[in-house]
């Protein structure tokens, strides 16, 4: 076990990532950033992060905007904090 994980995420980017979702589906949102299949989870946070993952299961068909800052209050999705960082 390495010392050197993240403790809080990093920004994969910031802005939202728009997701066509379908209802009652589950999305596992990347809530450390390091992920390459950006918003959703790849398994990186087991390597290099203390932060795992969030499920979101969709209430209903269409786009979700889901948080490509990481820093949303409103996690997984996007509530416009990445304007303010
Ligand atoms: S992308 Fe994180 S709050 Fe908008």
């Amino acid at each position: 076990m390495s010392d050197s994980k993240l403790t809080h995420p990093v920004a994969a980017q910031k802005a939202p990532y728009a997701l066509e979702v379908e209802a009652g589906k589950n999305y596992t949102w990347c809530a450390c950033g390091l992920s390459k299949k950006q918003p959703l989870c790849d398994g990186s946070h087991k390597a290099g992060s203390t932060i795992g993952p969030i499920r979101y299961t969709a209430p209903k068909d269409g786009k979700a905007y889901f948080c490509g800052c990481k820093e949303s209050v409103n996690r997984p999705l996007c509530d416009g904090t990445h304007g303010k960082i």
